[in-house]
């Protein structure tokens, strides 16, 4: 599989172009929670100007009034060309993928076509606090399988849920999240080769949230689910919301593996009503023509991750920090600096600093923060500096 290359485009870290000054006039999430003395390194958007294609194609829709419902395949086609030349897949078939409003009502949509209510959804915690709401809203029950010690699926404990989940001859369904959000995990083609075997075996259906697939550095390669054997009966969701931070421009894929082409036609018409044909045109505009972008972004979260990794280890030697292959999210481990179950919190009201709780994303997330790698190397300096002035 094809490496990811480092930036050598001339196209600047996307990641050092904008000031605290400018990114506090966004109005999203991630500034407008906390008060303005709060540094804000949580919810997963990123301190970067748009990608200049994407910006282009947006404001020329915008000119051109084009602003109506959403027409064509040209997303799917984007992506399927992106992971050909990405990963090596040519399996991603334009004729099996639906557009759906962004990944997290996709993957709704799709446990809504292979299980039933009550049934059984098994995912690798700690885990996107998400994976938690949106599978008990849909009256789904959440079983946990914990990722072991080395933050990798455990294949004895996701065979033994798995076993569980179907033992009363239910229907279940497993959310794996690849790479994983939020230990940064990129799981190899043998681990899901095993995985997709235990599905087949087990009778467990397999939705892949791979949102995070785009960013995946270090030398890892990122295996698409449906691309190993036996994963034919499986559904993914893909986007390119979070490598190019298009949150705010709706729209993401639902992706059926061969067999399960005939559950991905099953979805209601009206889930392909709720993206926005705007955020259709980014989010092709980015995988057809931001590629050069991605690359100069991925080789800042590179020097981010290691300037992280150095400045804990000089400042704050109690914080354990794994950095993983794939995502901008740091997974601190807290546990030695004695702060309880949320340090989070103690960092946010000592020091002034913003990193997503632990305790949401499960058993395994007591005494953990995750801390979002993608702002400016001053930012995550600012950061480490709060943090550390927070235990004094
Ligand atoms: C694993 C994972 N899935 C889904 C989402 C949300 O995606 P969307 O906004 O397309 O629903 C995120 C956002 O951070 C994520 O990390």
């Amino acid at each position: 599989m094809t490496r990811i290359p480092h930036a050598t485009s001339g196209e600047p870290n996307p990641l050092q172009l904008l000031t605290l000054d400018g990114l506090r006039r966004r109005t999203s999430m991630k500034w407008r929670t906390y008060p303005e003395d709060v540094l804000p390194l949580w919810v997963a958007e990123m301190d970067v100007p748009l990608a200049e294609p994407v910006l282009r194609a947006v404001t020329d829709a915008l000119e051109l009034g084009d602003t109506g419902y959403p027409a064509g395949t040209a997303y799917a086609e984007a992506l399927a060309a992106f992971a050909g030349k990405r990963w090596d897949w040519d399996g991603l078939a334009v004729e099996r993928t639906a557009i759906v409003p962004d990944v997290m009502l996709g993957v709704v949509e799709m446990l809504k076509l292979v299980t039933g209510y009550g049934d059984a959804v098994v995912v690798n915690s700690p885990v996107y606090p998400p994976f938690y709401h949106f599978v008990a809203h849909l009256d789904r029950r959440v079983v946990e399988a914990p990722l072991g010690a080395d933050a990798r699926i455990d294949l004895g404990v996701l065979e033994e849920t798995f076993r569980q989940a179907v033992a009363d001859g239910r229907r279940a369904a497993y959310l794996l999240c690849s790479p994983h959000n939020p230990t940064g995990t990129v799981h190899s083609a043998e681990e899901l080769s095993a995985v997709a075997a235990l599905a087949e075996r087990y009778g467990v259906r397999v939705v892949a949230d791979e949102i995070h697939a785009p960013l995946v550095v270090g030398g890892a390669d990122f295996v698409p689910y449906l691309s190993v054997p036996g994963a034919e009966r499986g559904l993914s969701l893909m986007s390119a919301s979070k490598a190019w931070n298009l949150a705010g421009l709706k729209a993401a894929l639902a992706i059926a593996g061969l067999g399960a082409a005939a559950d991905l036609a099953r979805m209601p018409e009206e889930v392909g009503h709720g993206p926005s044909h705007v955020g259709i045109i980014a989010h092709t505009a980015a995988l057809r023509d931001g590629v050069a972008w991605l690359d100069a972004l991925l080789a800042g979260l590179d020097t981010n991750r290691r300037l992280l990794a150095d400045l804990l280890a000089e400042h704050l030697p109690g914080i354990r920090y794994r950095p993983g292959d794939a995502t901008y999210l740091a997974w601190l481990d807290c546990r030695a600096l004695g702060l309880g179950d949320d340090p989070a919190d103690v960092f946010l009201h000592r020091g002034r600093v913003a990193l997503n709780s632990g305790l949401p994303f499960g058993t395994g997330g007591a005494g953990h923060a995750r801390l979002n790698l993608a702002t400016s190397t001053e930012v995550i300096t600012e950061a480490v500096r709060r943090m550390t002035a927070a235990l004094h």
